[in-house]
């Protein structure tokens, strides 16, 4: 297991998932070498809840960080991990704010490991450069 994986697996042991009971951890790098975990936080309301990737994304760039290199997702029902758990489309959206095409997706089944690039998880994503004046 790579060190990514591990931090992906501990950020797990925090998830607050007491709806879906499905618990997700997440590990994103920086292009300088630091990495900030994450975990899924739900909410009775169910809109307000907020993916593991997402908690990383976030914890990152508000200590500053705007480079990143990859992110490592493990999750699974009460947190025993049993299959590749692929990012949602609001994450991918969300990496695509902050990463470049070939920033890299670790996902882990508890077995092996699988490795994806960003443009193969969100090929013609929309990009933030449209918008610009
Ligand atoms: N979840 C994540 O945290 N990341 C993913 O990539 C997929 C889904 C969370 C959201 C929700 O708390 C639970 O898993 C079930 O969907």
């Amino acid at each position: 297991m790579s060190e990514l994986v591990a931090k992906a697996c501990e950020a797990m042991k925090r998830a607050y998932a007491p709806y879906s009971h499905f618990h997700v951890g997440a590990a994103l790098l920086t292009k300088s070498g630091k990495i900030y975990a994450g975990c899924n936080i739900e909410n009775a309301a169910y809109g307000p809840s907020n993916c593991a990737e997402r908690t990383a994304f976030f914890q990152a760039v508000y200590e500053g960080e705007r480079e990143f290199s990859a992110i490592a997702i493990v999750g699974g029902l009460h947190g025993n991990i049993q299959d590749f758990v692929a990012p949602c489309g609001v994450c991918r959206q969300v990496m695509q704010e902050f990463c470049g095409p070939d920033f890299e997706i670790h996902l882990w089944n508890g077995k092996e490991e699988r490795r994806y690039t960003l443009a193969e998880l969100l090929p013609l994503g929309f990009s933030g450069e449209l918008i610009q004046d």
